[in-house]
């Protein structure tokens, strides 16, 4: 229960004590080493909705050690938003028995804790305010305070096959509820396999099933739908209902955690769970850690994009990437050699397919020993960078946090004597293996370490690299081929005696910030960096693009490869895509092509394969197939200017690029656990393939407006499952009536040779003849575009005109971006056909409107209505009338 409520330092201040009666009467047995100590809690207020929960041993009883927080995530503009809590209202709860102490959160909504028994939660303002989420209402807290060990009879240590975990602070988990009101669903805390709404872990019904698991690991061969855990975690779980919208919480805590998700009635078989009285209906969770605080978020919402801001307001918003970052990859296991890289290059040229990135992966080092090149492999790497940068090309070399222990490794010589190794529990550094053999890992959790990595990166100290070449964090979980679950024991040592078990999470977090942060420094802070990891945590989205890790070449994996993306998305990382073809296995054909034809939508697109399979570049499975990948990839090419706009959009807002059906149309129940179709931005639908030899394939297209076929223009109408006959050419895909989309059909070897091509618009029309759009544009590179340097556009059509407006904010900064590039095509879809021309304004010229395809090439099907060559810049206000 909680006591002593009060306001302090504008924050809601309370003790926990025990109220069970046992251990009440524990303590009072052993008053000079108490057992249950009371805790400190803390609840504070923050703009737009955002509760912040603390929970920790009170340092004034001098616990044995302070228990770890994870520094480095909360972006310090949020702490800026900090309401200054100065009353504290009291009230009776609903039943009467209790009291609680009531806070103001935001307009509409409070913060509530009940005192006895203790509970927090968050409800719409008023005394019968409807609830929305709360901590506590099935009475699970629990929370092992640090203490003395007992004598020989109390044994901490723990045996895992050949490993001892020496455990020197015993046992010091956490666990709680936390309740969703009126939710349908939950959704988020990756990393896991699995579907996008989360499936009950427990309760009738649920057999066998063990909880979400976040233990950042390198996961052989994973399967497509298990809560185990994969190579990150997030502990952000949102809800979605159609009464009420949607809700979030969050766990800053960066030890082992586990998630249960209650499935209804999961409570019946025990009688003593205490079940705070509420005739809302609810999603209940459980979440255990083993060490660390509490230090907890709950978000209002109410809707789920203003929970993903809400969520991104902590943790921050997804960095914005180059453009080139979000063309095409193409990576594989390697390729061998110099001559091997010219030709894959050539072959991209030779069948007219636009790749931006080729990456290098382990085997191009001396020995694994990272920054170095293996000479006899790659002689010139500066020269085989600059060739293909010559094409507007880049590349990505494999940079992983194992350090080869090899005298003779500069990195490994200065790490060592510098002390700059994580320890293990005795005090030496830890040696564990992996690719090189004998590694050590770097205590990246040390602002200092991290500095000094950093530096690695510039040109002088990274021989052989340009400016054209980025980096693919790997392995970062961190996997250790020797050591317990495949990764670092949890009692080796960090920075300021932290054990890994604390931090093991926000390692490879860690890693990719240093990394990216060195990307910076190498060019002066001018160039944004492109960081790919596999390990994430909150905060992830800041640093780079994340993937999900080793899958496999099974239709199953590009079905789940969705879920992964759509849940990374939900949770802030927006930049995430699966390998396309499947990592392990060889994919047969049509497996492959579907595949390019579903990632040809992930915010990050790249193919990639492991050593042991064959090669399997688009162009090795006869003309047809390679005409399909070939048609896959320029779809991606071709939206790049609307896939720009919304990495904006996510860089601004936290909103990602891949969304739920249901973000978009939170109202509509049927989207609510569909995770076959998503949305890229507010405009495409993509419905996916997943099956071989698929003769039909059905759509449910939500809403009350039509739906155009992307290649074809066909009307679909909205509100309906669709049974489509399914092409061989692509998955379906539909652009929304209403919405407007900025394309750049002119295809190119690389997306920055497409810097000063036209745009093309194409208005999808709703039923009242109206649509709006945008589109943003920069440098695609440098850092400008934070000082104001880009072109931010609002299109909207009504009333017969097309408007484009200034998007900027006047005065954004002293920076300008200039672009000459025009407007060479509009075409109009769902139009009352009829006019001839359309005049522009300001400049009083006409142009002819006529029919033209919808797409260039490749397309088939309908002609629509062109507006053929209005030629307007994308920089100027304009006005198109059709007359
Ligand atoms: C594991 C990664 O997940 C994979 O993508 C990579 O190819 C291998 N390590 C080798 O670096």
């Amino acid at each position: 229960m909680a006591t002593d409520v009060l306001i302090s330092d504008g924050d809601l201040i309370a003790k926990l004590v025990p109220k069970d009666k046992d251990e009440v009467q524990e303590n009072l047995d052993n008053q000079e080493n108490p057992i249950v100590k009371p805790l400190v809690l803390t609840i504070s207020a923050y703009q737009d909705g955002v509760l912040r929960l603390k929970i920790d041993e009170d340092q004034s009883l001098s616990p044995s050690k302070k228990r770890f927080e994870v520094p480095d995530v909360i972006v310090p503009e949020f702490l800026n938003k900090k309401l200054w809590l100065q009353k504290l209202k009291t009230e009776k709860s609903e039943d009467g028995l209790g009291i609680l102490s009531v806070i103001y959160l935001s307009d509409g909504y409070e913060g509530v804790i009940r005192h006895d028994p203790f509970e927090v939660f968050v409800r719409e303002s008023g005394k019968n305010g409807k609830k929305m989420l709360s901590l506590n209402s099935n009475g699970l807290f629990d929370f092992e305070q640090l203490r003395e060990q007992k004598g020989e009879n109390e044994d901490w240590e723990e045996r895992f096959r050949s490993h001892t975990d020496t455990r020197p602070y015993g046992p010091q988990s956490i666990s709680f509820d936390v309740s969703f009101y009126d939710a349908d669903f939950v959704y988020g805390i990756p990393e896991h396999a699995t579907s996008l709404a989360l499936k009950p872990t427990r309760g009738p019904g649920v057999e066998d099933s063990e909880p979400y698991r976040h233990f950042n690991l390198d996961v052989f061969e994973y399967i497509a739908d298990s809560p185990f855990g994969l190579y990150g975690s997030i502990p952000f779980m949102i809800s979605h209902g159609k009464s009420h919208g949607s809700s979030g919480f969050f766990w800053l805590n960066a030890a082992e955690m586990q998630i249960d998700v209650l499935g209804t009635g999961w409570n019946d078989e025990f009688s003593s769970v205490l079940m705070l009285p509420s005739d809302q209906k609810r999603v209940d969770t459980l979440w255990m850690s083993e060490a660390g605080v509490v230090d907890a978020f709950f978000f209002v919402g109410p809707g789920p994009k203003d929970v993903v801001r809400q969520y991104t307001s902590v943790t921050g918003t997804p960095a914005m990437p180059q453009l080139f970052a979000i063309a095409y990859h193409q990576c594989r296991w390697n390729y061998r050699d110099e001559e091997d890289v010219y030709n894959v290059d050539a072959k991209f040229d030779e069948h007219d397919i636009p790749y931006d990135v080729l990456w290098l992966d382990i085997e191009h080092t001396d020995g694994k020993k990272y920054f170095t090149w293996d000479r006899l492999l790659f002689p010139n790497p500066e020269e085989m960078q600059k060739k293909l940068a010559a094409k507007g090309r880049h590349m990505v070399t494999i940079v992983d946090p194992h350090i080869k222990r090899d005298e003779s490794y500069y990195i490994h010589k200065e790490a060592s004597q510098k002390g700059y190794y994580v320890k293990d529990a005795t005090g030496k550094d830890y040696d564990g293996w992996c690719w090189p053999g004998s590694s050590s890992y770097l205590d990246m959790v040390n602002p200092e370490i991290r500095s000094w990595w950093a530096e690695k990166f510039s040109y002088e100290n990274y021989v052989g690299s340009t400016p054209s070449l980025h980096i693919w964090n790997d392995m970062n979980e961190p996997s250790v081929f020797n050591g317990p679950e495949v990764s670092m024991p949890r009692d080796a040592l960090h920075h300021d005696d932290v054990e890994h078990r604390e931090l093991h999470n926000a390692y490879g977090y860690y890693f990719h910030m240093a990394t990216s942060d060195g990307l910076v420094k190498r060019g002066d802070g001018k160039d944004r960096p492109f960081v790919l990891s596999r390990a994430f945590f909150p905060g992830s989205q800041r640093y780079g693009a994340i993937w999900t890790g080793d899958n496999s070449a099974e239709w199953d994996h590009l079905r789940v490869s969705v879920p992964m993306v759509l849940t990374l998305g939900l949770t802030g990382i927006s930049f995430s895509g699966a390998d396309v073809g499947g990592f392990f296995g060889n994919p047969d054909t049509e497996l492959l092509v579907r595949w390019y034809q579903v990632g040809a939508y992930y915010p990050f697109f790249r193919g990639h394969a492991h050593h042991d399979t064959k090669r399997r570049e688009p162009w090795l499975f006869g003309e047809r197939n390679t005409e399909l990948m070939r048609e896959a990839i320029r779809v991606r090419y071709m939206l790049l200017p609307y896939f720009y706009t919304l990495f904006r959009e996510a860089n601004m807002s936290g909103i990602p690029v891949a969304r739920p059906l249901w973000m978009e149309f939170p109202d509509d129940e049927q989207t609510f656990s569909n995770d076959e179709a998503f949305m890229v931005g507010n405009s495409l639908l993509v419905q996916g393939i997943y099956t071989e030899k698929a003769k039909h394939v059905s759509v449910y297209l939500p809403g009350d407006q039509s739906w155009y076929d992307l290649r074809t223009g066909t009307a679909y109408k909205g509100g309906v499952t669709h049974k489509l006959e399914a092409s061989e050419d692509s998955v379906p895909a539909f652009q929304r009536a209403g919405t407007i989309l900025p394309r750049k059909d002119r295809f190119r070897r690389s997306s920055t040779q497409m810097e000063n091509d036209p745009y093309t618009l194409v208005i999808a029309l709703n039923s009242s003849q109206a649509a709006e759009g945008w589109l943003y544009v920069d440098d695609g590179k440098s850092f400008e575009f934070q000082q104001g340097a880009y072109i931010h556009r609002h299109f909207m059509y009504s009333d017969g005109k097309l408007t484009s407006s200034n998007m900027a904010t006047a005065g954004s900064g002293s920076k300008k971006f200039a672009s000459e590039c025009i407007v060479e095509r509009i075409i109009l879809l769902g139009f009352y056909p009829g006019p001839k021309n359309a005049l522009i304004e300001p400049a009083n010229e006409k142009v002819d409107i006529e029919l033209g395809p919808l797409l260039l090439r490749g397309g088939r099907g309908s002609s629509v209505i062109t507006i053929r060559k209005p030629n307007v810049r994308i920089a100027d206000d304009w006005t198109i009338k059709i007359l």
